[in-house]
């Protein structure tokens, strides 16, 4: 269908992610659907593509498979192909054992290879080829995280016409980590590319403006960049700290499903006094290691009591394919059986450790049975399950513990920081949140609602995509740094 595709009746709004916001369904019968991937930006982005009438371009997650876009739910599906080789070497080698460790305070050491980069560049220029065809005359393109950062500059080359914004959900790292990066200045060059650059805190926002500085030829000046060159074009670098929808999570929770099923969760559990509960991709950023072992000392010590209390640690199967998240895996299988086998006796062990993925609803009767909620990672970008825990927690008894290196930490001040590096800091701080007055943790709690019902996701993409509509016309709000 190439007239819906050319750019005078093509989407006035697009999309552009690594994954596409649907999963595949395949029945008994081998009867292909398409449903709707649970996850806050499909949310959030679905009503603004509904309303603009968009379409969303990314790879449905199989190699070696063309499929051919389709409607969903009122927009459009534009699937873009990837190889297993390039799945391998865009995907599992350059975004996610490169770029990944690197973003995040190189936790995992970044590894460097020439053809990974090729590859990167390949799939980046077919996304952005993708968009190019698919977008209208002057439309809105908003490129989505790391996996993508050249495709704002590869479009804007192909297209001048688009108004183009980038997300990054991670954070940018500082001048010092970044600078190791073989292809610092094709990064550099490929986010300019955008009109605007959203980050999640303003430390990233920094972070590039400063590295554009010191190492492009561009002008910086406040919180833009005055690109020199024939496609002159002002890119501005702001914060825009991701949020959850708030409302939906909370109705999910309060549901008469979740209630039972937090009911039976906990009788399961063999109804505990208190409950301590993480949840995380497997992924090294998260500080798994760390919690674990802390916990475990709480037990070891009798601080806490195994048949009293437990831990519930939920970890997402993720990336397994890359070497470092399978020896993190057999880190905490290690870790997590050598506890269990030491504390307590027969029974309920004091950690329950499920490595699966569970649905929405189940997720969220977790959040209603924490007691205590511990997010610790070592460095994340902003970390959702923290906000999820916040609006899905009913009344105002729970504790969050929250890493200082979550982005979120921003925002959730009234939660019980830690260091996640810091082991008796750390306990103390759950035992602080464990053991705190109702007072103080009604208190707290009562704050860190606040924050997540009137910071939700549609404030948060209302606000870059004004912005971006604006081209940086309206003032960057006071007081950020
Ligand atoms: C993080 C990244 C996302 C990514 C998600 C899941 O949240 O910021 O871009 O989609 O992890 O990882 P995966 O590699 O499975 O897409």
């Amino acid at each position: 269908d190439t007239t819906r595709q050319s750019p005078e009746n093509g989407a006035t709004f697009v999309v552009v992610a690594n994954r596409l916001p649907v999963d595949r369904i395949v029945d008994e019968n081998g009867a292909v659907d398409w449903k709707t991937a649970p996850g806050g930006l499909v949310t959030a982005l679905e009503p603004v593509m509904r309303q603009r009438g968009g379409a969303w371009v990314g790879w449905h997650g199989a190699p070696d498979e063309e499929v051919e876009s389709f409607e969903h739910d009122g927009y459009t599906i534009e699937p873009v192909p990837l190889t297993a080789e390039e799945v391998e070497e865009y995907y599992e080698g350059f975004s996610n054992a490169t770029l990944w460790p690197l973003y995040h305070d190189s936790v995992a050491y970044p590894e460097y290879h020439r053809e990974w980069f090729d590859a990167y560049k390949r799939v980046n220029r077919r996304f952005a080829e993708k968009a190019a065809q698919v977008a209208g005359e002057g439309a809105t393109v908003w490129v989505q995280d790391y996996q993508l950062q050249l495709v704002p500059s590869m479009l804007r080359e192909l297209r001048p016409d688009l108004n183009i914004g980038f997300f990054l959900h991670i954070p940018f790292p500082p001048m010092e980590l970044f600078d190791q990066l073989p292809w610092r200045r094709e990064i550099l060059e490929g986010l300019l590319g955008a009109d605007l650059v959203g980050f999640q805190v303003p430390g990233g926002a920094s972070n590039f403006l400063r590295l554009v500085r010191r190492r492009t030829d561009h002008r910086v000046d406040r919180d833009r960049a005055k690109l020199i060159g024939e496609n002159q074009h002002t890119c501005i670098a702001r914060a825009y700290p991701i949020s959850i929808d708030t409302q939906g999570f909370s109705d999910l929770a309060n549901s008469p499903e979740a209630i039972a099923e937090a009911e039976q969760l906990l009788s399961d559990l063999g109804n505990p006094s208190t409950v301590f509960v993480g949840i995380d991709r497997l992924d090294y950023t998260k500080g798994l290691r760390q919690r674990i072992r802390a916990m475990g000392e709480l037990f070891a010590e009798g601080t806490l009591d195994p048949h009293d209390a437990v831990f519930l640690q939920v970890a997402t199967p993720s990336r397994e394919r890359v070497e470092e998240y399978r020896r993190l895996r057999d880190d905490i299988d290690l870790l997590v059986g050598r506890i269990n086998s030491e504390v307590g006796g027969v029974g309920r062990p004091a950690i329950v450790y499920l490595h699966a993925s569970f649905p929405r609803a189940t997720m969220a009767a977790m959040y209603r049975i924490a007691d205590v909620m511990i997010v610790t990672p070592l460095r994340d970008g902003m970390n959702l399950v923290a906000k999820e825990y916040v609006a899905c927690h009913p009344g105002p008894d729970g504790a969050l513990v929250l890493s200082e290196f979550a982005g979120a930490a921003r925002e959730l001040r009234q939660a019980y920081m830690v260091n996640p590096y810091d082991l008796n800091g750390m306990k103390e701080a759950v035992m602080k949140a464990a053991t705190d007055t109702p007072q103080n943790k009604r208190r707290r709690m009562r704050a860190l609602k606040k924050q997540v019902s009137e910071n939700n996701i549609d404030k948060w993409a209302e606000r870059f995509l004004n912005d971006l509509d604006a081209k940086g016309e309206t003032a960057p709000e006071e007081g950020e740094d």
